[in-house]
């Protein structure tokens, strides 16, 4: 049976983090989220809170512990702040759990329904790398705009331009990246978009491997890491000890104007990786003609690379918990449709001057 496309977009990225209300504050006051939603003892759940929030199509759901023997405090305990669940839309559960049923490699719970006032929220819940989840959400059947058990919640964020997740990067265990390609790709349905091997992604020190895998026309991107040996430490590695497991590194979300979301964000105290001037020097001959003023993309440590389709603006903040684990990156498409091979090699140097300051290079 052809089943056509199974799965839709990314619906909702939810974090375990230690304080979910600190994590809503930073994206709404730093990141310009609005806060749409709340769960918690006052709408009758009694173990967590949980805090939904939304810019552009960006929707993201923080969620914190009551109990000090909740599984969400195991995860805190063990991973820090990190993500959960990258859930995904899907138009008809059923067809989606035949179509992983017939390819039998992915690990699912049953289907369930959920039974609210606003009708029936069918889900199922698959498992990923280290203890990721992606929820599957068929919303059919319901009407109404919040997850059952949160109530409305209108507080305005002022907007920074973040539109939509671009990508979201995984980072699992060396010789683990290909195993959890054939997962998405044998499993689910995905293709394989790109692979850098280690001589494209290394630095004097250290250097990684990476696969891109995407869904329906690149509508869902995910990215997988893996780390490799090198004279020291790789940065993969540092985030798999510290994380404890594999988990999500990065996600990528989308501006229109890099210039004026970097230019926002900064001024509201989110902290980005810099930039050597050396790098800005190189840059016209590596990427020719562009639109942007060097000046301003030096200023702002924004980092710029080509593909035969286009060229690409990208930026990657400090890690946003305690822990060097979990980092946005902000990412404006002039054309560029994969990733190029330049940045990664930029971004490893600048994340390994991070590395060194922590000890652990
Ligand atoms: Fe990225």
């Amino acid at each position: 049976m052809d089943y056509g496309d199974v799965f839709n977009s990314v619906d909702a990225v939810e974090y375990y983090v230690g304080s979910a209300r600190q994590w809503a504050y930073y994206h709404r006051h730093a990141l310009g989220f609005d806060l749409v939603g709340y769960a918690g003892p006052e709408t009758g759940v009694r173990d967590r809170v949980s805090y939904l929030m939304k810019q552009g199509n960006v929707k993201m759901m923080f969620t914190s512990f009551l109990n000090y023997n909740s599984p969400i405090a195991d995860h805190v305990k063990y991973h820090g702040d990190g993500v959960r669940d990258i859930s995904m839309k899907v138009d008809n559960l059923g067809d989606t759990i035949d179509f992983i049923k017939q390819k039998g490699v992915a690990k699912y719970d049953q289907p369930r329904k959920i039974k609210t006032g606003n009708g029936t929220l069918n889900v199922a819940t698959l498992r990923s790398y280290g203890e990721t989840l992606h929820t599957l959400n068929d919303y059919s059947e319901y009407e109404n705009n919040l997850p059952p058990g949160f109530q409305e919640v209108d507080q305005k964020g002022k907007p920074s331009g973040l539109k939509k997740i671009d990508h979201i990067v995984g980072n699992v265990e060396d010789k683990m990246m290909d195993p959890w390609v054939d997962y998405y790709v044998k499993g689910l349905g995905f293709e394989q978009l790109i692979s850098f091997d280690d001589k494209d992604i290394s630095t004097e020190y250290s250097s990684l491997r990476s696969k891109v895998v995407h869904y329906g026309n690149r509508r869902i991107i995910f990215p997988i890491n893996e780390p490799a040996i090198g004279l020291k430490k790789s940065q993969i590695q540092e985030y798999l000890d510290y994380y404890n497991s594999p988990g999500v590194q990065h996600i990528a979300i989308e501006t229109d104007n890099i210039i004026k979301t970097v230019e926002d964000l900064a001024s509201r105290g989110v902290e980005f990786l810099t930039t050597p001037h050396v790098y800005y020097e190189t840059l016209p001959e590596r990427v020719g003609k562009i639109d942007e003023k060097l000046e301003d993309l030096e200023r702002l440590n924004i980092l710029v690379d080509r593909d035969d389709d286009g060229y690409l603006l990208q930026i990657f903040t400090k890690p946003v918990g305690d822990r060097p684990t979990f980092f946005y990156e902000i990412i404006q498409r002039k054309g560029a449709t994969s990733f190029g091979k330049g940045n990664f090699k930029e971004l490893f140097k600048s994340i390994e001057i991070e590395q060194a300051k922590r000890g652990n290079l």
